[in-house]
């Protein structure tokens, strides 16, 4: 497997591409049965596969000291990760021993994991501390067999992965570059439903075909049409959309280039994560299925470079502009296109040469499945 380019290449190849009006292809067309977006035992056998992948699940940046926490539902399953106060990510299903009630909610500091319901507490090593009225209540207990169920997670090149059946194998994160860099700070966090199925949300952000029909006015004037470049390394891709002004690295020596704020980077994490870096702020996506017409997308927003007044204010303005402009026009083709997925117009989308890195989401979707 070759490494990404770095960024002394990239410019190399966009300039290419520039001078030809070319962009990178892909080498086959790929037919993805519409079936697959609409059946239900599809998207079971697809939310089982999340839960056995090393998935991400925030980046590093959110659980800053010992003691902070997030939970939500992965691949359908609550799940809380807590860093220790051995500096430690550890992941555990988000459910008490006692009677199943959902420990931590939301985002958080703590020394403890004290359950709403009845008041039992864990550690954030996951072991039963403490049991009100413990002795009187439950003579029998056995505390050390009560501890939350654990869960495989795993720091890597700036995110927390998951894998919630089994342990990653060891060599699974090789392939994976540093994504998020230790100076991005978390600056906000949400979620939002989508009416779509997930796999028609990621496709949108993994080519530039659609850049001139669907953002006009809003990318397309700072960007080009059609001009990407796609790289996948392991089951997973980057695709590169450059920015006009990148011509201003013609004049700087190849060795000195850092295309950071020249271009916007979609990487695409096997199976349903993006990382997106922006001029100046970058977003951690997860999409999670909720149905099979339906996703929530978990969204961390990071500064690009420290957290500074400055690189908060930049990272604010950068985000304020996409998500007030292509980033509803994207949503408006996505929620259509879920609409129209009851049509029997289509027995199959054909993803072209120009939409490859989608070609290989859904080659190694599909390979991942039958295995
Ligand atoms: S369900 Fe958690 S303490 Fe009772
Ligand atoms: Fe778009």
């Amino acid at each position: 497997m070759a490494a990404l380019l770095n960024d002394h290449e990239l410019t190399e190849r966009i300039f290419a591409h520039a001078a030809n009006r070319s962009t990178d292809v892909g080498a086959e067309i790929w037919r993805e049965p519409v079936a697959n977006y609409r059946d239900p035992a599809r998207l079971e056998a697809e939310l089982a596969l999340m839960r056995r992948t090393p998935t991400p699940f925030c980046p590093s940046a959110s659980l800053p000291e010992p003691g902070s926490y997030i939970a939500r539902e992965a691949a359908g399953v609550p799940i809380v990760v807590a860093r220790g106060e051995d500096g430690a990510v550890r992941a555990f299903q988000n459910v008490c021993r006692h009677r199943g009630m959902r420990l931590a909610d939301g985002a958080g500091c703590a020394k403890a994991l004290v359950c709403a319901y009845h008041g039992w507490t864990y550690g954030l090593d996951g072991a039963l501390r403490f049991v009100p009225h413990g002795e009187a209540g439950f003579p029998d207990l056995d505390k050390s067999k009560h501890g939350l169920k654990q869960v495989h997670a795993f720091e890597h090149g700036g995110l927390v992965f998951v894998t919630q059946e089994g342990a990653a194998p060891g060599n699974y994160f090789a392939d994976i570059p540093a994504i998020i860099g230790a100076d991005q700070r978390v600056y906000s966090s949400g979620v939002r439903e989508t009416p779509a199925n997930w796999k028609i949300a990621l496709e949108g952000f993994l080519e530039g075909y659609h850049i001139r029909t669907t953002h006009p006015e809003s990318f397309l004037p700072y960007g080009f049409d059609n001009l990407n470049v796609v790289e996948t390394f392991g089951r997973h891709a980057r695709v590169v959309f450059p920015f006009k002004r990148i011509e201003k690295l013609r004049d700087v020596a190849p060795a000195q280039r850092e295309v950071s704020g020249y271009v916007t980077l979609v990487y695409h994490i096997f199976p349903n994560v993006q990382v997106i870096r922006l001029s100046s702020h970058t977003v951690m996506l997860v999409l999670e299925p909720t149905g099979v017409g339906t996703n929530n997308q978990v969204a961390y927003l990071l500064t690009n470079r420290g957290c500074g007044d400055d690189a908060l204010a930049a990272a604010k303005k950068d985000m304020a502009f996409v998500s007030q402009t292509g980033a509803e026009e994207d949503r408006a083709m996505v929620t259509a296109i879920q609409r129209g997925l009851s049509a029997d117009a289509n027995d199959a989308f054909t993803f072209g040469r120009f939409e490859s890195a989608i070609v290989h989401l859904h080659k190694n979707l599909a390979a991942a499945l039958e295995g």
